[in-house]
């Protein structure tokens, strides 16, 4: 355990869950319970629950829970540790610095440090004859020295070592620009991995400059070299110009595919622009946005592997509460290209046409037909149908059916009534779904995170009652008999019934809040646990659970004794047949 549990204990006691969550969230009280809409993820009934008691929120909606600890790291996007001083200094408490993380937490000082210094290198060589080169192909790419000083743009010069050696008179050791991945390594000897590139920082919410993607200058490949995970940047957390974009005030983000179209829409006024950094879309990035907005303007490339990745992305976003609209681009290949033939206004234009993503998918399917022919027709409009019907509001279907038939040329009715058709199939289709799954209970009785399974469902539903029971009610670790971590089943609760052990045995309150090493999904199951468990408490129902779990431990034991036993057995078996 890296910080003391004392101390956290009372970082838990002075930042009750309720007054953390309540700096972010607007509570109201129900029963033990406060709601709240959950920030987690966009929704408009509150499923996000805070029980002041127990010391944990838990939204029922997105599955996240956890104590004030997990909540700062979600919310704020922090790791452990600096959640913990956060905290920390909200109380007004001091932070004794555990060994294991404070030098965690001063390499990552000293990587964002040194990205820093390169990134100020980087940019200094523009201004150098070194450097000519690089300032020349950013102006023919048309960015103004303004443009280049706030993206801080610079340019690896093509040297072997010019950055190394620079850092390195900085202070920085060579196991350093390893780790941020600012040089490869050859037999023990390293040297610079960007070389002769226009280069990008990327720098996070935070302004902490994480990594860098370089640019060729010419055809040569690969266009565009990219920092790879570091202990300071995660591709698949960040989005490139997210530290600008979320302050913007147009209510929206635009979300593009490069480096460059994020700048050039900053150049000419769109301040709203981010980029993903070089792999499609992912959840986090999603969940990201969804923090500073609640809508985004798609806008990728116009050949195929755009449309593919827009259609990726929609439900994506959708998923994280996000509204989406899709800018189709036109006469120009990207926005960059346009921004610059055409200028600001024009695209202006263009964005406040772009579509809802209903619209952008129904003339992506008319683009697949052509309806002049009836077969291809009736396929037109049972496509259409299917999507139609799976649109939420009443208005929205009525108002797209009557498009989809004036362009089919039939009857709104005829329309009408094919979408109800889809809709009454898709709904047998999810009842047939549901009934399936409650007749396998088994199933809905597993974490709702994929990462966590239960192999002995019987076993670990006892083993969530003992947990559930006892961190509501301490004293009943006291009677727990012969059972151990490893009598339980599922690692998971194995461990957090060692950790609650470990601290009752030392006089310490246990409490959800308190419990430290578990995964956010790990945490957030057992806050669901905790917060699942709300009836009275019996010693006789926490024996029985106990009585199951040993029970059931008793049993695989025997079954391996068994089965090792009978292994022996055969394998004396075949020696004797020799
Ligand atoms: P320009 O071609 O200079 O206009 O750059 P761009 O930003 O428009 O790039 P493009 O649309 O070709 O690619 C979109 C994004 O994909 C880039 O910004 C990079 O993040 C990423 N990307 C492109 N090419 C490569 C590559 O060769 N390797 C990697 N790792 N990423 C790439
Ligand atoms: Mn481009």
């Amino acid at each position: 355990m890296a910080f003391p549990p004392a101390f956290i204990d009372e970082l838990v006691q002075r930042n009750p869950i309720e007054d953390v969550v309540g700096q972010y969230v607007s509570l109201k009280r129900s029963g033990a319970n406060l709601f709240g809409l959950c920030p987690f993820h966009g929704e408009k009934t509150a499923s996000f629950s805070v029980n002041p008691d127990k010391g944990i929120y838990y939204c029922f909606g997105c599955h996240k829970g956890g104590g004030p600890v997990n909540f700062m790291m979600e919310i704020e996007g922090l790791s452990y540790p600096d959640a913990v001083r956060s905290l920390a200094k909200r109380a007004g408490m001091e932070v004794p610095e555990d060994e294991k993380y404070q030098s965690r937490y001063r390499q990552q000082e000293r990587l964002w440090a040194l990205n820093k210094e390169a990134a100020r290198f980087f940019n200094a060589q523009l201004y150098t004859e070194a450097g000519a080169q690089g300032l020349a192909y950013a102006q023919k790419r048309g960015m103004p020295k303004s443009i280049l000083t706030k993206f801080g743009i610079g340019f690896a010069p093509d040297s072997w070592s010019a950055l190394t050696d620079a850092m390195r008179k900085k202070g920085y050791s060579d196991q350093e620009l390893r780790d941020a991945n600012l040089v490869s390594d050859k037999n023990g000897h390293i040297y610079d991995r960007f070389r002769n590139r226009l280069m990008f920082p990327i720098i996070d919410v935070r302004g902490n400059v994480i990594g860098f993607g370089g640019r060729v200058m010419d055809d040569s490949t690969p266009k565009y070299l990219n920092s790879t995970d570091t202990l300071v940047f995660n591709k698949r957390k960040n989005l490139f110009a997210m530290n600008y974009a979320k302050k913007t005030k147009m209510g929206y983000i635009i979300l593009v595919e490069g480096y460059m179209d994020a700048i050039a829409l900053h150049q000419y006024g769109f301040d709203c622009a981010v980029a993903s950094l070089g792999t499609s879309l992912t959840e986090d990035q999603a969940t990201l946005l969804s923090k500073y907005t609640d809508q985004v303007v798609l806008i990728y490339d116009g050949d195929e592997a755009g449309q593919n990745a827009t259609r990726r992305a929609i439900p994506m976003l959708e998923r994280a509460g996000l509204q989406v609209k899709v800018l189709k681009m036109r006469d120009a290949k990207d926005p960059d290209e346009y921004l610059k033939k055409f200028g600001a206004d024009k695209f202006k234009v263009l964005l406040e046409q772009s579509s809802n993503r209903v619209e952008y998918q129904l003339g992506a399917i008319a683009k697949k037909y052509d309806i002049s022919q009836d077969d291809q027709r009736v396929k037109y409009i049972q496509e259409c149908a299917e999507l139609i019907s799976t649109l939420p509001s009443p208005v929205q279907r009525e108002v797209y059916s009557g498009r989809v038939a004036e362009r089919a040329k039939i009857s709104l009715d005829a329309m009408k009534l094919e979408v109800n058709k889809c809709f009454k199939r898709r709904m047998a289709r999810e009842r047939r779904q549901q009934e399936k799954q409650e007749l396998s209970p088994a199933k809905n009785l597993q974490p709702k995170s994929r990462s966590i399974r239960y192999d002995n469902i019987a076993s670990a539903m006892a083993e969530e009652t003992v947990i559930a029971m006892a961190m509501r009610e301490n004293a009943l670790l006291d009677r727990i008999g012969m059972l151990t971590p490893q009598s339980f089943s599922s690692p998971l609760l194995g461990k957090v019934f060692g950790q609650m052990l470990s601290r009752h045995s030392q006089g310490l309150e246990v409490s959800p809040a308190v419990l430290e090493e578990l995964e956010g999904d790990e945490m957030s199951h057992i806050a669901y646990v905790c917060q699942r468990q709300q009836g009275p408490i019996s010693e006789q129902a926490f024996a029985d659970c106990v009585r199951k779990v040993l029970d059931e431990h008793a049993k695989r034991s025997v079954t391996s004794a068994d089965a090792l036993m009978a292994l022996r057995n055969k394998m004396k078996e075949s020696k004797g047949i020799k």
